[in-house]
């Protein structure tokens, strides 16, 4: 029997749950599913990271005391994991005494093998990062709240280990993944690698883990930190819980904690003697759009939200589908929508349905007999029979989105399968054909489905209700990845629908107007109108009315008088010069007490007015056709 122990981060207790949380975590739990539903036996760790300075000062404005505020606050990751199915077999906290034992005796451990020592550092120090910059860092950075701080502290000789660190790297090449995370780690051990600062002065910061050998200082909290993924399994003691788990799996991790974990962690576990991880997987951020997500952003999606209104499983298939990791994802609401129609509302739901209302209707809800097998119904098999050793092989890598992908193309082949045998005709001419086939198609739904489990218990667990397993014995049972599992006889159970399609209300798009054109007119009737080009020579102001202008026009022939009502847009300098469309032989008229001879032609939209004008200069007097 195989083992299989995987960790998340242990994560800030401060900070707010949110999808980048949800997502490792999730990710932790569908692989420790996988694992166990295969039988091997597994352990799935996580946890929160409570010592350090955030908290304290969190603490002092709340105005209790650094244990009652983390006591409060870890509640808010407890709860989130289990309304989101995460089946961890340990949550470990960083204030738990058995870890704070652990942490000392890890530090005395290297402080007897002289690894250990205490040394004055001057330097700039960064308040908001809690640690002291390096001169390159200050230069090239732009920092706030940056102080020159001179301190005795305690260091790690983290550089002792650079050499070997290098060589395990290329010795081992699944111990960093992707593997461009392991060329960036290699990348970073191409400088000279200082050594590690573990200690903090209780003078400036006292909520931590007290150094077992001066207890003027707390301990360094990424050391406090990622001693977690031993202390949890029983470290020190050498006896079977340890040594059963230990070393890990797999660290799974966000990027941006990779030097902390590929660097740090395992010169730490070199001086204690320890095996290192396995694998130390970084996935890559989740992205609003393009900006990352983060607190300050203010552009954090709360995962439960999600989850209250479109179901646990439903958040958890869309993480898991999305993001191809060690790559960024993009986190839309138009994204979220269209992957759970097109995959779990069409593509597996209505198989569901269509599997099941044809049983029902024709086969009173019993399982019918598979009776002979076709050479059809063989490629039908043998595509679910490759399916587990795919998927296996993808969660290997933490390739979770190719192993959902690997089951979607089984069901595109029932479908295949469906169309061809056409089970409905078969109903009319060969009933026990149409059974078997009926049977074939369920039996690959079933399979297929229980591939998906581990990201969507929930409702997987309802589809194999409905294709007849029954809910207690699912998984303990022997077979169920194998073929023919479910026998001929099984009562099915019945679903009016699994996955209800999200109905987008679109918003209708405005209807443009209806063109409101005045009758039609003859071309006769067109052509009795003379629209003439005239420019502008003289413009001023109506005597009698404000929106009024009175302008002289030069016609090439005659000049003439014609009155515009465009004084609210046009000052009468700003039209001088101007060549216009008029209405040449429009009969001249009286406006408030000013002959107009013609009308000035204009577009006008409702805002904007604009006099028609040639594109060219023409002559005054031009004809308009
Ligand atoms: N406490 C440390 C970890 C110590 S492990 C020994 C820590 N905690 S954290 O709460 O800040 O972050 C934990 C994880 O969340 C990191 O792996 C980080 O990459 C991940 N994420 C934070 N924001 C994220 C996204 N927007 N997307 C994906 N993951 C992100 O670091």
């Amino acid at each position: 029997m195989s083992r299989f122990y995987v960790t998340t981060p242990i994560y800030y207790v401060n900070d707010e749950p949110h999808i980048g949380h949800a997502y490792t975590t999730i990710l932790a739990d569908v692989v420790a599913r996988f694992h166990r539903a295969l039988g091997d036996e597994t352990y799935f760790l996580t946890g929160t990271d409570e010592h350090g300075q955030k908290v304290q000062q969190a603490a002092e404005k709340r105005g209790v005391s650094p244990q009652q505020h983390v006591d409060e606050y870890v509640v808010r990751f407890q709860e989130k994991w289990d309304a989101l199915n995460i089946q961890y077999d340990q949550f470990i906290r960083t204030t738990q005494d058995n870890h704070k034992s652990v942490v000392s005796f890890l530090l005395q451990k290297l402080w007897d093998k002289g690894l250990i020592y205490k040394d004055t550092y001057e330097g700039w120090y960064s308040v908001a990062e809690e640690r002291f910059l390096t001169d390159k860092e200050y230069e090239e950075g732009e920092w706030r709240d940056v102080k020159r701080l001179s301190e005795s502290n305690y260091w790690f000789k983290m550089s002792a280990y650079q050499e070997d660190l290098i060589n395990y790297i290329h010795d081992n090449p699944d111990f960093i993944q992707p593997a461009f995370r392991k060329n960036e780690v290699l990348g970073f051990l191409r400088q000279e690698l200082g050594d590690l600062c573990i200690s903090r002065p209780k003078a400036r910061l006292n909520w931590g883990i007290e150094l077992p050998f001066d207890n003027e200082y707390v301990t360094y909290v990424w050391f406090d930190a990622l001693t977690n993924y031993i202390s949890a399994i029983g470290y020190p003691n050498q006896d079977e819980t340890f040594k059963q788990w230990w070393p890990v799996d797999f660290h799974l991790i966000g990027k941006d904690i990779l030097t902390t974990h590929a660097v740090y962690w395992p010169t730490m576990l070199m001086a204690a003697d320890l095996p290192l991880p396995k694998t130390i997987f970084a996935h890559g951020w989740w992205l609003m759009g393009d900006a990352k997500m983060s607190k300050s952003l203010g552009n954090v999606v709360r995962p439960l939200d999600l989850a209250n209104e479109y179901g646990v499983d439903a958040l958890r298939y869309f993480l898991m589908r999305e993001m191809t990791p060690g790559q960024d994802a993009s986190f839309t609401m138009d994204g979220f929508i269209s992957r759970y129609n097109s995959d779990l509302a069409n593509d597996l739901g209505n198989m569901v349905n269509r599997i099941t209302k044809l049983l029902g209707r024709n086969f009173d809800f019993i399982l019918p007999d598979p009776g002979e097998t076709m050479p059809v119904d063989s490629d039908l098999v043998q595509h679910v029979a490759a399916l587990r050793e795919k998927v296996a092989s993808e969660l290997d890598q933490m390739r979770v989105n190719y192993a959902i992908t690997h089951v979607f193309d089984v069901l595109r082949e029932i479908n295949r399968y469906l169309e061809e045998t056409a089970p409905w005709k078969l109903l009319k001419t060969d009933k026990d054909r149409a059974g078997a086939v009926l049977y074939n198609a369920a039996e690959a739904l079933r399979l297929s489905a229980v591939h998906l489990y581990p990201v969507m218990p929930e409702k997987i667990s309802q589809l194999l209700e409905v294709m007849g397993t029954s809910a207690k014995s699912r998984f303990s049972e022997d077979g169920w990845f194998e073929w023919g599992h479910n026998k001929p006889g099984t009562k099915l159970g019945k679903t009016d629908g699994l996955f209800p399609r999200i109905e987008v209300q679109e918003v209708p798009e405005e209807a443009p107007e209806k063109l409101d054109i005045k009758d039609e007119i003859s071309f006769d009737d067109f052509m009795k109108m003379d629209i003439r080009v005239a420019k502008i020579i003289k413009a001023e102001k109506h005597p009698n009315a404000d929106k009024l202008l009175k302008l002289q026009v030069d016609l090439g022939a005659e000049q003439r008088q014609v009155i515009a009502g465009i004084a609210e847009h046009y000052s009468p300098e700003n039209l001088v010069g101007k060549s216009v469309s008029i209405v040449a032989n429009l009969k001249p008229a009286k406006i408030r007490g000013e002959l107009s001879q013609g009308m000035i032609l204009a577009a006008d939209d409702g805002k904007v007015v604009s006099p028609l004008i040639p594109l060219k200069d023409v002559d005054p007097g031009s004809k308009v056709r």
